[in-house]
C-alpha cells in the first residue's frame, strides 16, 4: 500500500509549484467504450492516480491556492444503489473523506457549480492539457488571465520513484518472471502464439495482477520483425524463435520484459550467434548505468556494439562509424535503448529539461534496457541463415546511489538458462 501521507506529500509538493492565486483542476480518466454499450476495463489516469490514489471514474481533484495557502478538494461520484448494482461499489463522500487526506470531499454532481465559485477571484488556471477533459474545461477557461499545463510538474515528479513505488514495480516484475518462465516451460510445438499468450495472461491474473501493462507481443519467427506485433495469432513453428514482450501491471505499476526463446527449446547456431550479440550488448549497456550517465550514452554504446557485431556476422558491411552516421543500423535496430517505466510502461516523465538539455540518470529512476536485432525474411542482403529472426532482450533497471540494480535479473536470459527452463516441460 502506498500511504495516504505519501499522496498528500505529492500534492503539497505540486501545489508549491503553482502560482499564487490559482485554481488547478485534474480529472479522472473517462470510461472508454469498446463497442456499442460495452466498455473496456476501467483504468484511472496515471497523473490523477499519482496524486490521489483514487481509482473511480467521474472524479476531479481541485487545488485552490491563494496567499500561499493551499486547499485540496476531491470530487467523487455519489452513492447510488442502482448504479452500484450494475457497475460496482462506489466509495462515496463520507468514506472518501475518512480514507483520504483531502481538505474536503464533495460530490461530482456539484462540480460545475463549485468551479464557478472557486474561479471567482483567481487569475491562473491549471489543467492537464495532455488529457481529454470534460466540457467544464471550456466553460471555465475564458474567465482566466493565464492557463498553464499542470502535467509538466507532475511528470517531473514521476521521474524519481519512491520506495513504496519501487516495491510495486518489483511485485509486478516478480509476477512477470513467473509468466516468462511458464512460457519457457510451455509445450509449444503444435500450439499457437495465442495459446502461449493465454498462458502468460493466466499467470498474470492468477498471481494478482490487474492486467497486462501493455498489449503483449508473442511473435514467432518473422512476426518478431513487426515491432508492434499484437495480433498474436500464428502457429508456433519448430526451429523458430518466439519474441515475447509481456509485462503485467500490479496495482497500477508496470513491468516491461522481453525474452526471445526457441519453440523447440534449443537455439540453432545462427540464432545463437545473433542472440549472444544482443545479450552481450544488453549486459554491457546495463553495466554503464549509474547516476549522471545519459540515456543517449547508452544508446550510442548499444549502436556501436550491435553494428560491430553485425559486421562480424556479415549482416552489415563497411566502417562502423560511417554506418552509424548514415543510420544504416536503423534497418536492423530501429528503436531506442529504453524508456522510463513506472505507473505507465512508457512512463510519462521528461527526457529533456526546460532548457532542452537531456536529463541525466539519477538515483531511483527506473528504465528499461532493450536492444534488439530484426532481420526480415525477405532481406536478400543478409546471409540466409539469419533471415526471419527477430531478437529483443529487455530488463527493468533501477538507478541506485552509485550504480544500478537489475530488477528482473532473475528471469532466465542466458542461452543455458533459457534452454534449461525449456527442458522442464
Ligand atoms: N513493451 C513496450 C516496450 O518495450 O517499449
Ligand atoms: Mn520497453
Ligand atoms: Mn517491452
Amino acid at each position: 500500500m502506498i500511504k495516504e501521507s505519501e499522496y498528500k506529500k505529492r500534492r503539497t509538493k505540486l501545489a508549491k509549484k503553482l502560482s499564487n492565486n490559482s485554481v488547478a483542476l485534474l480529472f479522472s480518466a473517462k470510461a472508454k467504450v469498446r463497442s456499442n454499450d460495452t466498455n473496456y476495463l476501467y483504468r484511472q489516469d496515471s497523473n490523477f492516480y499519482y496524486l490521489t490514489g483514487f481509482k473511480e471514474d467521474n472524479a476531479c481533484l481541485v487545488f485552490l491556492k491563494s496567499r500561499k495557502k493551499i486547499k485540496t478538494i476531491l470530487f467523487v461520484q455519489k452513492k447510488d444503489a442502482q448504479e452500484e448494482l450494475w457497475n460496482g461499489k462506489r466509495l462515496g463522500v463520507v468514506e472518501a473523506k475518512k480514507r483520504f487526506l483531502f481538505d474536503e470531499v464533495r460530490v461530482s454532481s456539484d462540480l460545475k457549480k463549485s468551479v464557478k465559485e472557486f474561479c471567482k477571484d483567481k487569475e491562473n488556471l491549471y489543467f492537464d492539457f495532455t488529457k481529454e477533459t470534460p466540457k467544464i474545461k471550456k466553460s471555465v477557461k475564458r474567465n482566466f488571465i493565464a492557463h498553464y499545463d499542470i502535467s509538466i510538474f507532475i511528470k517531473e515528479m514521476r521521474l524519481i520513484k519512491s520506495k513504496a513505488e519501487i516495491k510495486f514495480i518489483k511485485k509486478a516484475i516478480k509476477i512477470t518472471k513467473k509468466a516468462h518462465h511458464n512460457a519457457m516451460k510451455f509445450k509449444k510445438i503444435g500450439s499457437g502464439e495465442n495459446e502461449l499468450l493465454a498462458k502468460i495472461e493466466y499467470t498474470f491474473k492468477k498471481n494478482g495482477a490487474y492486467s497486462d501493462a501493455y498489449t503483449s507481443i508473442v511473435a514467432c519467427g518473422d512476426s518478431a520483425n513487426t515491432l508492434h506485433y499484437i495480433s498474436n495469432n500464428k502457429d508456433l513453428k519448430n526451429k523458430e524463435l518466439i519474441l515475447i514482450d509481456a509485462g503485467c501491471e500490479y496495482d497500477y505499476y508496470a513491468s516491461d520484459i522481453t525474452r526471445t526463446i526457441p519453440v523447440n527449446g534449443k537455439f540453432t547456431k545462427a540464432q545463437r550467434d545473433l542472440y549472444e550479440l544482443v545479450l552481450d550488448t544488453q549486459k554491457k549497456v546495463i553495466e554503464m548505468i549509474k547516476p549522471k550517465i545519459l540515456r543517449s550514452d547508452l544508446q550510442k554504446k548499444a549502436e556501436i556494439l550491435l553494428v560491430d557485431g553485425m559486421i562480424k556476422l556479415g549482416i552489415m558491411s563497411g566502417k562502423r562509424n560511417k554506418l552509424i552516421k548514415k543510420l544504416a543500423h536503423k534497418k536492423y535496430y530501429p528503436h531506442g535503448i529504453g524508456h522510463w517505466m513506472g505507473l505507465d510502461v512508457h512512463d510519462e516523465a521528461p527526457y529533456f529539461d526546460k532548457n532542452k538539455k537531456e536529463i541525466a540518470l539519477r538515483e531511483n529512476m527506473i528504465l528499461t534496457i532493450e536492444p534488439g536485432i530484426y532481420i526480415s525474411k525477405d532481406d536478400k542482403n543478409v546471409p540466409k541463415k539469419f533471415r526471419g529472426i527477430g531478437i529483443r532482450i529487455e530488463d527493468d533497471i533501477q538507478v541506485t546511489k552509485r550504480s544500478h540494480k537489475n530488477l528482473s535479473k532473475k528471469i532466465a536470459k542466458s542461452i543455458e538458462e533459457v534452454e534449461a527452463k525449456s527442458r522442464r516441460t
